[in-house]
């Protein structure tokens, strides 16, 4: 009765403040509770402003996923023949009612929106929170990550129009929290051993058991330290989260490393969202640092780049990962590879925008570039050793569409460092190109870690490369790290040299490369069966004989790959 009477009496306010009568609103997405390592401070001011993305349903995903194995498969007809940008926005932009139906919607609601990417897929506009709220039957309130004290604005669902449904991928940052370890995290440990003076070389470690420098990785992997000679071969790295890419430190590294090459070798730099790479040798970061020395001297004679994301978006993290896509897909000819260390725990992700972005991986992918990912540096814990009682899936390792890299250690015998993040993921199923190379390891697993894992969802990592003891330069010292972040540009360097050879001989560069390594690509591949993954109180993934979720399917063997790509 109560109910009834006040409705009515809404109704009829409604009515007299002219505003349409009853909306019909639609629950869109939402998540149970506030994730681990956050509190509720409590409502956020109503006139603080809020800086909304929309993402448009795109078209054709079943499509463009055929498209991709397609043209990534050894097998098939098409292989290697990569589609162009055009074609790509031609088969998955929105469609005209998408784009008309989402206008005239923020039109009627006085939105100023302007669209952030070139397929049109995704829009930017601010609101304060007091609309945002009424638009989206939300509730952002201000929470807190207890750790580090960051400040996030979010609501835990929120609805939209019922004439949105179909049109309206998702809104972000709603559901998606950042990353309880700062966003992105940094796969890397700071620099451990007692850093060295440039002069002091007595003190310098000579063995490859103790530390990995290029020529280490040249002997390990047999790549080649001779010139690449292709000027279209580019390959990419991405830095976030302020990290810079220091020359005058790659300089040093350089002269000290790579003896056979002038020290003068460098990037070009790229920057978005107000990006930048200053040079001031206490600016130097690690992870950006190692990524460049590891790239520009390893992948000897490629043009690398250093697309350094800026802070000028709310957040940081995930919406510079979005930017990085859509700024890379806007190019008439993307980079062949691309390399990131960063990432997340998959459960901070709402299921929508992991998709959302992974399906911008597969755009990459059908285009020809090798998207490369860290795995994370927690074992089977996620990103970074926590406290848990099932396995933690990472993000984007989990998604199908891009290739995942581990870590190992060590060199007689090759074994899985035990941070190396590998499991299943729970939000993407199991690709059917790693079908059988999944199932032959959970057969072998047995009832080993059964309820702790999704055996349904995707396996990763993919590949693995060293990881331990990387030696590098940062401020004009030497130190070593840690990570899956030295075995992600270590592939990367790998692939790009394979790429150069390729495209030498006429050929396409690999672009998407799992189709290919889990197929004729595994016999190229060092089988790595010591080691395992320890997370959440147990020993984790034990690396076996095959793929396991530790090390993928092994190591890389440069002579095998030539042989394995038909040169
Ligand atoms: C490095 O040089 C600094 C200053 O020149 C000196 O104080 C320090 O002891 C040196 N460290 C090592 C490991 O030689
Ligand atoms: C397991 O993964 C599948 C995707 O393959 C997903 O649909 C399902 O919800 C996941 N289960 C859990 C418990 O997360």
């Amino acid at each position: 009765m109560f109910a009834t009477r006040s409705l009515l009496l809404l109704s009829l306010i409604a009515l007299v403040l002219g505003k349409p009568m009853a909306r019909n609103m639609k629950l869109h997405e939402s998540r149970e509770g506030i994730p681990n390592g956050f509190s509720l401070r409590g409502a956020a001011q109503p006139d603080r402003t809020l800086k909304l993305r929309l993402a448009l349903v795109q078209r054709n995903l079943a499509e463009l996923e055929r498209k991709l194995m397609d043209v990534s498969t050894p097998s098939s007809a098409n292989y290697g023949k990569h589609l162009s940008k055009a074609e790509v926005q031609q088969l998955v932009s929105p469609t005209q009612d998408s784009v008309d139906t989402v206008n005239t919607w923020l039109k009627e609601n006085d939105i100023n929106a302007k669209t952030i990417s070139a397929t049109g897929d995704w829009l930017s506009f601010e609101v304060p929170v007091r609309k945002a709220n009424d638009l989206f039957d939300a509730d952002f309130s201000v929470y807190i990550h207890d750790e580090t004290g960051a400040e996030a604005v979010r609501t835990l669902s929120y609805s939209i129009p019922a004439e949105l449904q179909g049109h309206l991928d998702l809104v972000h940052p709603t559901v998606t929290f950042p990353n309880p370890r700062g966003l992105p995290p940094v796969f890397t440990a700071p620099i451990k051993a007692e850093a060295q003076n440039l002069t002091s070389r007595a003190t310098i470690p000579s063995s490859c058991a103790s530390i990995i420098t290029p020529a280490c990785l040249q002997a390990i992997y047999n790549i080649p330290s001779t010139r690449a000679i292709e000027s279209s071969n580019k390959l990419a790295v991405t830095g976030y989260i302020e990290q810079y890419a220091n020359k005058a430190d790659l300089k040093t590294f350089l002269a000290k490393f790579r003896t056979d090459i002038s020290s003068s070798t460098s990037f070009t730099l790229q920057t978005l969202d107000g990006g930048s790479n200053p040079q001031g040798s206490n600016q130097a970061g690690v992870e950006a640092n190692l990524d460049i020395q590891y790239t520009v001297g390893v992948a000897t004679g490629v043009s690398v780049y250093f697309i350094s994301v800026g802070e000028d978006v709310q957040d940081g993290g995930l919406e510079g990962f979005l930017d990085t896509v859509n700024y890379v897909s806007s190019m008439d000819t993307p980079p062949n590879v691309m390399t990131t260390s960063y990432g997340q725990d998959e459960s901070t992700m709402s299921p929508k925008l992991a998709n959302n972005l992974c399906n911008a991986y597969a755009r990459l992918g059908t285009q020809g570039v090798s998207i490369l990912f860290a795995s994370g540096d927690g074992g089977v814990s996620g990103s970074q050793s926590q406290s848990c009682s099932t396995f933690v899936p990472t993000f984007p390792s989990g998604c199908p569409f891009l290739t995942s890299v581990g870590a190992t250690q060590g060199v007689n015998p090759e074994s899985a460092a035990y941070f190396s993040s590998g499991g299943f993921s729970n939000y993407f199923g199991i690709p059917s190109y790693q079908s059988s190379a999944v199932s032959g390891y959970k057969q072998a697993l047995g009832n080993t870690n059964s309820g702790k894992y999704n055996t349904t969802g995707r396996g990763f990592p993919d590949i693995a490369t060293q990881g331990v003891n990387f030696e590098i330069a940062v401020g004009g010292r030497f130190g070593t790290v840690d990570g899956t972040s030295c075995s992600s540009p270590t592939l990367a360097s790998i692939i790009s040299l394979l790429n150069d050879r390729l495209i030498a001989a006429g050929r396409s560069p690999l672009g998407f490369l799992n189709p290919f390594l889990y197929s004729s690509g595994q016999s190229a591949l060092n089988d790595i069966t010591s080691g395992s993954n320890p997370g959440c109180g147990t020993n984790g993934f034990p690396a076996k004989a095959g793929w396991d979720p530790v090390t993928g399917l092994g190591t890389p063997d440069f002579n095998k790959l030539l042989k394995a790509v038909g040169l």
